[in-house]
């Protein structure tokens, strides 16, 4: 059979990891595909870098959209990054008739409604399984081994920026800016790191985790994001004293009057599996009715882990190339005429347990005055400890058992209030995971 011709839009970090991998394991590619995979041309912005890299038998060009519209490409690999170009040259090729491979999280999360309903429409594929947590097969679990289930939540350390960053700030004591820089060499960062940092890029992919989980549109403007910036490294202290580590999860959850979509810090205990996924490791947990707890682990950035995402994708379009579009697995794991528009939950209505921190004087009838605060906004304290500062004032730390956040708001308004409060009140969830 004659090789599939590919058409690689961007040779960096995961474009050159897949010029790799094919170049590493192409007969072992060609013997599960069926066909040999071959890169016909790539599209990059500095052509003579590339050229050093592909040779002379490969196309080299800086004109993504003319590879596109190239007829004598079969599929078109995306991996420039961005929501412009990409986009662009994305509906062309779908228009052309080209199946797509991306591991454009940022894309899909945005414009994903489209360039499905696009696909859907020409009966092409959009294998996307690089988008979310780089080389784990997420997408295919979800998507393919769970279909039994009615998915109740999916929770997961999905950037691997930002748990690289946390573990070595805690492991290792190292500043911020440090570890950041060093992700970024290592190839682990976005283009622009605030995505990474802010929590948007973890937001990207977990929307379309939801959308697979639950058969939701994709609706990343409905994501709640908390990054890093906010987190304090006293709060990871006192975490660890009261055995927990903080993580940046991203959670989804169905509730029966909604589905919960967020990206924060976030406390888990510290002998659950996530809280010992360290470095650039992802992990994602999927909780269905049926199968109960099911645990995802592995490289969640970087080269080659995130190009064996892509070629996955690759063998899968190379092997389905052929068959009629409806016996196709459908894109978003649902069929496209049975997906449910269940509203995303406002962030007031998320149940979780809090851990709070504030400064207080050190006097009689202070605790009492915050307990009162609590039990009347119907907050159950689990745990509290105090931290002397200096000789007149204190730290107080409220773990609290599971509530509306609305109502937790309410009680920190009327903390924040009190004329001994002399801080302002940190929150952060905490999750069981259980
Ligand atoms: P990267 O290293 O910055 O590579 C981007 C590539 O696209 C470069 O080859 C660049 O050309 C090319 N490019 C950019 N703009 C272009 C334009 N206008 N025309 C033609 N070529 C253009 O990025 P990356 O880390 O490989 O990420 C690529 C995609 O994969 C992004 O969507 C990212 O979110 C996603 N992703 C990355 C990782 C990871 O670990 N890095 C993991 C999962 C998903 P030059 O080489 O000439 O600059
Ligand atoms: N910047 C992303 C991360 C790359 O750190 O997880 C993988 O999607």
């Amino acid at each position: 059979m004659k090789p599939i011709r590919i058409g690689l839009l961007g040779l960096g970090v995961v474009g050159g990891g897949v010029w790799t991998v094919l170049a590493q394991n192409g007969d072992e590619i060609t013997r599960r595909a069926g066909r040999r995979v071959e890169v016909a041309a790539v599209a990059v912005r500095d052509v003579a870098k590339a050229r050093a890299l592909v040779g002379d038998a490969v196309t080299v060009t800086n004109d993504g959209m003319a590879l596109a519209l190239d007829p004598d490409i079969d599929i078109i690999v995306e991996l420039m990054g961005g929501d412009t170009l990409a986009r662009d040259c994305i509906l062309a090729a779908i228009d052309q008739g080209k199946h797509i491979v991306t591991a454009n999280k940022a894309l899909l999360a945005v414009h994903g409604n489209e360039i499905f309903a696009a696909a859907q429409a020409r009966g092409v594929m959009v294998a996307f399984e690089a988008a979310v947590a780089g080389g784990i097969p997420i997408i295919k679990a979800i998507r393919e081994g769970l279909t039994a289930n009615r998915i109740q939540w999916v929770a997961g350390i999905i950037n691997g920026t930002t748990n690289f960053i946390l573990s070595e700030m805690r492991q290792r004591g190292l500043p911020f800016a440090e570890v950041l820089a060093e992700a970024q060499r290592l190839g682990y960062a976005e283009a622009d790191p605030t995505f990474d940092i802010e929590g948007v890029d973890a937001a990207h992919k977990l929307t379309l985790l939801a959308s697979l989980a639950f058969g939701i549109p994709v609706q990343f403007d409905k994501a709640t994001t908390e990054g890093l910036p906010g987190l304090a490294s006293e709060d990871i202290l006192h975490a660890a004293r009261l055995g927990y580590r903080i993580k940046l999860l991203g959670i989804t959850r169905r509730r029966p009057d909604g589905i919960e979509l967020r990206v924060h810090p976030t406390l888990v205990p510290e002998d659950c599996l996530l809280a010992n996924v360290e470095g650039a490791m992802n992990a994602v947990l999927v909780r269905g009715d049926v199968v109960g707890l099911s645990m995802y682990y592995g490289q969640g950035a970087g080269a080659l882990p995130t190009a064996s995402a892509v070629v996955a994708d690759l063998v899968d379009v190379a092997r389905l190339q052929m068959a009629d579009p409806e016996h196709r697995v459908p894109h978003l794991a649902f069929q496209p005429d049975a997906m449910v528009d269940i509203p995303i939950l406002p962030m007031a209505e998320v149940r979780s347990s809090f851990y709070l921190r504030l400064r207080v004087d050190d006097r009689p009838g202070v605790l009492a005055d915050l307990a009162r605060i609590l039990s009347g906004a119907g907050i159950s304290v689990g745990s509290m400890f105090q931290q002397p500062h200096g000789d007149r004032q204190a730290d107080i730390i409220f773990l609290t058992h599971e509530a509306r956040e609305g109502d937790v708001d309410t009680a920190l308004q009327a903390m924040q209030a009190q004329p001994f409060v002399r801080s302002d009140v940190t929150r952060l969830r905490v999750e069981n995971l259980s």
